[in-house]
């Protein structure tokens, strides 16, 4: 009793359901062992549960002990394998052909929220914009996007394109940025609840599923923290390293070691660019030339000073930085002081990656 034989008249188990085929011409045997007298064969089934599992089990039991007679053990085993279809969506997750134009994915993070993070990202994609540079930025935040209220282009709906099997999506394109985020697949004031493995999954489609064509600069909005999530992206998607968002307190310097130390450790091993210091001081609006250090001075550069890291850009703490964002008019669109402040950023981060 050799493999072979087994498998030839394996040719005569037949799957009543799916007209009659043989389990060999359905590829469900995944293996079959022979020793002396004792036979295994494992059979795949593509969904929990299917109706016929116990008929083909002992039509292939049976089949066996004809062919080869009473002394002979048989036993079949049964595994569940992920249906086709699951198993191509989660190629396409991980398909970089719409990256593949992209010279340089940058993530913007920040160990803690609330620290101006989406702020600093849209107004730096525009400031890259105005240097001339193709620049588009990914939403990531998929607890809280941004992007489309920080644009003004809320209630947009992103046109998707079918290719075979596969789905891209086309980004919205305005203050010569390229925009995508997964708010313009909600429910307007509906709260986004995703947990685990499918938030995951939605911010890589986020990034890997939107056709982005050729562009200088992809950046990534982070969702805050350091969690799983975060890691999971840093793997699977291929940046090329991190700006890292602050604000000066002194106790904000823990949360930025945990974000660089993100992007640092062993399993990511991924280069931070350097740290922007947002709020780095305060310019009220009728006194533009007036700067307070109001959560004390050059906090930002000490820090950067401490982790051995470039201090890209200082950001004002100023009303019309808010506002800008309330309205979907990034100051990064004008050309007073705060506006200024992400055009120097951006050159910094461009002379930097050259
Ligand atoms: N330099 C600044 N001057 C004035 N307001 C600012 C400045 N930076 C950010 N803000 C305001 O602070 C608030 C939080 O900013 P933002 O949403 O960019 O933070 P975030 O780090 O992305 O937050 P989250 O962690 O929730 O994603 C917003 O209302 C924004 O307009
Ligand atoms: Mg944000």
């Amino acid at each position: 009793m050799t493999q072979q034989e087994i498998l030839n008249i394996l040719g005569d188990v037949r799957h009543p359901g799916k007209g009659d085929k043989s389990v060999i011409e359905l590829g469900m045997v995944k293996g079959v062992e022979v020793e002396g007298n004792r036979v295994t064969v494992t059979l795949s089934f593509p969904k929990h549960r299917d109706p016929l599992t116990e008929y083909l089990v002992g039509s292939t039991r049976a089949t066996i002990i004809r062919a080869f007679g009473e002394g002979i053990e048989a036993e079949v085993k049964t595994v569940v394998e992920e249906a086709p279809a699951a198993a191509k969506k989660k190629s396409l997750d991980l398909d970089f052909s719409q990256v593949s134009g992209v010279k340089h994915i940058i993530g913007v993070a920040s160990g803690k929220g609330g620290v101006g993070k989406s702020t600093v990202a849209v107004n730096l994609a525009i400031a890259l914009a105005r240097l001339g540079f193709k620049v588009g930025l990914a939403d990531a935040d998929v607890y809280g996007p941004s992007v489309p209220v920080m644009t003004a282009t809320e209630g947009q709906t992103p046109l998707a394109e079918n290719d075979g099997d596969k789905e891209w999506i086309m980004p919205i394109e305005k203050y010569g940025v390229k925009w995508m985020s997964i708010g313009y697949f909600a429910e307007k004031g509906q709260a986004l609840i995703w947990r685990g493995p499918m938030a995951c999954n939605a911010l890589k489609q986020m990034v890997l599923q939107v056709v982005w064509g050729e562009l200088d600069y992809l950046l990534i909005d982070m969702p805050p923290g350091t969690g799983d999530i975060h890691i999971s992206l840093v793997q699977d998607i291929p940046m090329e390293g991190a700006v890292i968002v602050t604000t000066p307190q002194t106790v904000a310097l823990a949360d930025v070691e945990k974000g660089v130390n993100m992007f640092l450790n062993p399993g990511i091993s991924k280069p931070v660019f350097g740290l922007v210091e947002n709020m780095a001081w305060f310019t009220p609006e009728e006194h533009p030339d007036e700067k307070y250090y109001i959560f004390g001075k050059d906090g930002g550069r000490k820090m950067a000073e401490e982790m051995g890291i470039d201090l890209l850009g200082q950001i004002p703490l100023v009303q019309s930085i808010r506002e800008g964002g309330d309205q979907g008019e990034p100051v990064a669109l004008g050309t007073r002081p705060d506006g200024l402040a992400f055009i120097s950023l951006a050159e910094a981060l461009s002379s930097k990656l050259g």
